[in-house]
């Protein structure tokens, strides 16, 4: 499949004005997407679970335009006025033109909210720019006669990863693998795929506590961040390696071996923070809290015989991540241990959902 194939033929169908409202999930990722080509290309494969809990719920409005003079829309984020998303949502609308020709016709009323609090430091770009790539989706539904289900989903997360690359693994599976690897059928560069294999009980219902750690602002955002990956003294070593952790991970996911998984997990999250590290300029996005954490985990792991491990993102908040069956345990020793090193003692239960729904 290529890019041309999501431009649509004309359209058959004439609207004026409608709605349409979406919600969906956020993700974590196992296998972290670290490194981008042009295009929202990536330089690896990547995997996420999804999130059930933290959702953005997009409801777009739309209204036939007199004349057609570029783009026009106004966003708003629980009920107030939003200038400052305009520019990324300006960048989307431009990138994703020529696939979706009806976003010149009309004005659009963006509506926006989210289940987890605003500058909680958990990225909000990948719920948002699905949930919204499923409104925009369900216009040009509308619009034309012929979109299958699996058309739709397809083209929602191929637009979505024009927004934000993670933002494609946000649409639908508990599971999602984004990236061409070559163990993973119908894996692409271009949209996120329900994980295709056989998953292990011990991964059905996994949970994932977010400690909130610092709220702040990020100290550098994930586009300047994936630049550093180009001409990264280890950047060729890391994409292969992600690649070879992604076909492990796909024996992991069938066997159900927790030390693996932990290993596995762990590593990919020091790793994605090394390369940060290690670039020019370099940064370190964990706080003492965040390896006060770590190390807690750590003993508590090894105390107690517990499968609890870490995950990161490009911040200092840290993912608690556990099978279903040590719950209760867990939950007791973050309250212990752990809430503690939280900003404000704020932290968040989630657990893997199935994908992002329309309402
Ligand atoms: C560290 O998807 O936020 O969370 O494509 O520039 O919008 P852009 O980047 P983004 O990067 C997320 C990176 C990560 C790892 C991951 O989710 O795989």
């Amino acid at each position: 499949m290529t890019e041309e194939n999501f431009i649509p033929k004309p359209y058959t169908n004439s609207i004026d004005s409608g709605s349409f409202t979406w919600a969906s999930p956020s993700n974590i990722a196992l296998v972290k997407y670290w490194g981008k080509k042009e295009h929202q290309i990536p330089e690896n494969p990547s995997i996420s679970f999804t999130l059930n809990n933290c959702k953005t719920t997009t409801t777009v409005s739309f209204s036939k335009k007199e004349i057609n003079t570029g783009f026009s829309f106004e966003v708003f984020l629980d009920g107030e006025q939003k200038e400052d998303f305009k520019p990324k949502i300006e960048t989307f609308f431009k990138r994703v033109e020529v696939y979706l020709p009806f976003l010149n016709a009309y004005h659009f009323k963006i509506e926006t909210s989210n289940t987890f609090p605003h500058s909680s430091g958990i990225a909000s770009s990948a719920s948002g720019m699905s949930a919204l790539a499923l409104c925009l989706m369900s216009i040009e539904k509308e619009l034309s006669t012929d979109v299958s289900e699996q058309d739709f989903i397809k083209k929602a997360s191929f637009l979505a990863r024009l927004g934000s690359g993670s933002a494609c693994r946000s649409l639908e599976g508990d599971l999602v693998v984004w990236g061409t690897h070559d163990e993973i059928k119908g894996s692409s560069d271009l949209f996120g795929v329900k994980y295709p294999y056989d998953v292990h009980q011990n991964f059905k219902n996994y949970q994932d506590t977010i400690l909130l750690v610092d709220k702040g602002e990020k100290q550098v955002s994930s586009t300047v961040g994936h630049n550093l990956m180009h001409g990264h003294p280890f950047a060729q070593e890391r994409f292969k390696q992600a690649n070879s952790n992604l076909s492990q991970m796909v024996s992991i996911l069938k066997n159900g071996d927790l030390d693996q998984f932990i290993a596995l997990v762990e590593s990919e999250a020091l790793t994605l923070h090394a390369m940060m590290m290690t670039s020019m300029p370099y940064f370190i996005l964990m706080k003492p809290n965040t390896l006060e954490i770590i190390n807690k985990i750590w003993n508590y792991r090894k105390q107690k015989g517990s499968n609890v491990c870490f995950t990161l993102d490009a911040g200092a908040n840290v993912h608690v991540l556990y099978p279903q069956n040590e719950t209760a345990s867990v939950l007791e020793f973050i309250k212990n241990e752990l809430v503690a090193y939280c900003q404000n003692g704020q932290y968040i239960c989630d657990v893997i959902g199935l994908g992002a729904n329309k309402l």
